[in-house]
């Protein structure tokens, strides 16, 4: 931290010095340096780790009826004068997703602006992640959200690999909880072959987006060049249509 400070100091002064008509008295540059420093902190390491824009109001009822005639980052808001309690919560978690209804045994159940129209704007999306016996949600990524996950009932393995491709997992026992960091590839994976698990997530945008590894270069519409797939995976033009083939692409 303090060489890279002292270093800041002076470039500051050279800048400054070059802006103004007479040097300035080195009290008043180290005031300046820290402010220098403390905003540029600020921008570099606070920045670029951003929720979701703070609302303006108490709350921001979603409006989801009729048809969009303006686009805003979000949904607009109902009069709130409108807004009941009823508009705040949702029994869209109490049911199971069905996991027969793709080949990984799993199912995600989202809370959203239509199901629970009070979170519109409040940076915030609550999961219920059902998995089959053996069943895996699959290496997938939320731009836009990290995401702390509870297992409530089963045995999970989860894990996520950061930028310098390491990979951290843990096994959950009922209650453990862990955490996924925003836009890292992550993976939840049921150790049981019998029992199902249920875990409950939450995540820090009311839109984390969700993004899988296999769809997003093996099943993309239109398709990534073959060409493509075959160099950056190393294999041959078989295993790519095998690869697309097998996840439905
Ligand atoms: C999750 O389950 C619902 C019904 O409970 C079903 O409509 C949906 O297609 C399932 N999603 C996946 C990804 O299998």
């Amino acid at each position: 931290m303090l060489p890279s400070y002292s270093i800041s100091t002076s470039r500051f002064r050279y800048i400054l010095n070059s802006l103004l008509p007479c040097s300035i008295d080195s009290t008043i540059m180290s005031i300046y340096s820290f402010f220098f420093f403390i905003f540029y902190f600020f921008l570099i390491f606070i920045g670029t780790v951003k929720s979701d824009p703070d609302p303006l109001q108490d709350y921001c009822v979603a409006q989801t009826q009729g048809s969009q005639t303006f686009f805003v980052n979000g949904a607009p808001c109902i009069n709130p004068a409108d807004a009941s309690p009823s508009h705040f919560t949702t029994s869209a978690l109490s049911k199971p997703g069905n996991t027969a209804s793709n080949p990984l045994g799993f199912n995600v159940t989202l809370t959203n602006i239509r199901n629970l129209p009070g979170m519109n704007t409040l940076g915030l999306t609550m999961a219920r992640v059902d998995i089959a016996g053996n069943g895996l949600v699959p290496p997938h990524t939320h731009p836009r959200a990290s995401e702390v996950t509870i297992l409530v009932k089963g045995s999970l393995l989860v894990g996520f690999v950061d930028t310098s491709n390491r990979l951290f997992t843990q096994q959950l026992r009922e209650g453990d909880a862990f955490v996924f960091p925003k836009g890292l590839i992550h993976f939840l994976y049921n150790l049981d072959s019998k029992a199902s698990a249920l875990a409950i997530s939450g995540l820090t945008s009311q839109n984390p987006g969700a993004q899988l590894a296999s769809a997003a270069t093996f099943t993309t519409k239109p398709s990534i060049p073959d060409d493509i797939l075959k160099k950056a995976f190393q294999i041959n033009g078989q295993d790519v249509s095998r690869i697309r083939k097998n996840l439905g692409g």
